[in-house]
């Protein structure tokens, strides 16, 4: 299973990089904002030279096909391993599989995102998807059962050998990480502040100050018996 981090952030994403925990990075128009992240390709190829080979998602803006088409060729200008991200469908619910079976076959790498059903992942997969991103937060906030559309959707891409990979977002606490990473998810994309929360136990932290407290105390007894 690979790690993504969720985040524009670049001090946060150079940080997880270096200790060697994240396989990618997936942006949205809103994270970037929220990050500061105001100039597009500006701040998509710092993360896209930072990061590479890695992947890096970027996603398109508009709801206007022909527009999501060129902005998604653009895009993918910026940097080798951008993988543009095409929303399942447009804000007015048209079908936006056409634009990803056309940059499939442009060898331009698709995240299909914003995925809330299995129907939606079995369209991306046929159209071509590297990647297709279900939104577990947001299936839950709908009282949809985010572990069942990640398991059958894993489940059918695996039983008919598509090679589209399964990415959970929206999470919205270590236990979406871990139930997303039980179910199956080929990839989950955490943000900062969840990554750090995995890494933190306060038995941990208690552990290790014992052990350095022992240490230090076994230290001065050895001083004390050399006399020094
Ligand atoms: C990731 O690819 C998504 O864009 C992101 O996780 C969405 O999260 P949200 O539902 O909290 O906006």
């Amino acid at each position: 299973m690979e790690i993504f981090i969720d985040s524009a952030n670049i001090t946060e994403i150079e940080k997880w990089l270096k200790m060697g925990v994240i396989d990618g990075v997936t942006t949205n128009p809103s994270i970037m904002f929220k990050d500061g992240v105001y100039d597009a390709e500006a701040g998509a190829r710092e993360i896209s030279a930072l990061v590479n080979p890695r992947p890096l998602s970027v996603e398109v803006t508009t709801n206007d096909l022909d527009e999501m088409l060129t902005q998604a060729q653009t895009f993918a200008s910026w940097g080798s391993n951008i993988v543009v991200k095409i929303p399942q469908i447009t804000q007015d619910g048209i079908p936006c599989y056409g634009v990803i079976r056309r940059l499939q076959s442009e060898e331009i790498k698709v995240n299909a995102t914003a995925a809330l059903s299995l129907g939606q992942v079995m369209l991306a997969a046929k159209a071509g998807a590297t990647y297709i991103s279900i939104f577990a937060g947001r299936v839950a906030d709908e009282g949809g059962n985010a572990p069942e559309v990640i398991s059958n959707s894993v489940d059918w891409l695996e039983h008919w050998k598509f090679k589209s990979k399964i990415i959970v977002g929206s999470i919205r606490s270590v236990g979406d990480v871990l139930s997303a990473a039980m179910t199956g998810a080929h990839i989950i994309t955490i943000p900062p502040q969840f990554l750090d929360k995995m890494a933190d136990h306060k038995y941990s932290r208690d552990t290790v100050r014992q052990f350095v407290d022992d240490a230090k105390k076994a230290l001065e007894m050895m001083e004390k018996a050399r006399g020094t």
